[in-house]
């Protein structure tokens, strides 16, 4: 049984269909913890309604980045977690933590990487008139939304989409492709080996579509 912790700064939407897959269809994990930054973050609700151990570091409580993700590794390495999902966590991850999670800590982020790091990525596709938007998983690395690729959900931008639009758009396929990515790694079919190439043996798409 493989201990999965899940890290969230808001909503908390993407842990949510991760704790219902995990619990429907019977993976060979638990969620033993949901760890926010923010104590106000709604996910919390949700993942206490379930059952699920819940914890807060609020980084404004720290000095710097290292003494915020020092805490927060502590906190998550009380639940000796064979994997850490990020799952809207908002925060930059320092070197010294990215590195102790190497090859077990993945992250969704908004958009077709290795397209739109960082913030506001649908405006951005828009803005670019892109015709296609998605949404990816990575493993995590130091450097902020480049890890290597796991899986990669594509929507076509319509005409007369805004931001809220598209970000609905992708998101419904979000919570189809995090849950499944969660699920090889918990099942043992995808691992990243050390040239940084991702190994997905289950046979399963990696791509996922609208
Ligand atoms: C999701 O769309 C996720 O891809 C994005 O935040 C949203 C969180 O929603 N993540 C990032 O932007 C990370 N850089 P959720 O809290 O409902 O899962």
């Amino acid at each position: 049984m493989k201990s999965v912790v899940i890290l969230v700064s808001g909503r908390g939407s993407n842990m949510e269909a991760i704790v219902k897959a995990c619990a429907a269809e019977a993976w060979p994990a638990r969620i033993a913890a949901v760890v926010s930054n923010r104590p106000s973050a709604e996910g919390l609700t949700f993942a206490q309604e379930h059952g699920i151990a819940t914890a807060v570091v609020d980084h404004q409580a720290f000095e710097s980045r290292e003494a915020f993700d020092a805490e927060l590794q502590r906190t998550i390495d009380g639940y000796a977690p064979d994997l850490l999902v990020l799952a809207g966590f908002m925060r930059i991850l320092t070197p010294g933590f990215t590195a102790h999670y190497a090859g077990r800590m993945l992250n969704i982020h908004p958009s077709l990487l290795p397209a739109f790091t960082g913030l506001h990525t649908h405006r951005r596709a828009l803005e670019a008139g892109c015709k296609l938007a998605g949404a990816t998983v990575h493993f995590v690395t130091a450097e902020l939304d480049h890890g290597a690729i796991v899986a990669q959900a594509v929507v076509p931008v319509l005409p007369g989409d805004d931001e809220a639009s598209l970000s609905a758009r992708i998101l419904k396929l979000e919570h189809r492709m995090y849950p499944s990515a969660v699920r090889w790694f918990v099942e043992g079919q995808l691992a990243i080996d050390a040239g940084g190439v991702v190994r997905h043996t289950g046979g399963e798409s990696q791509a996922f579509f609208s």
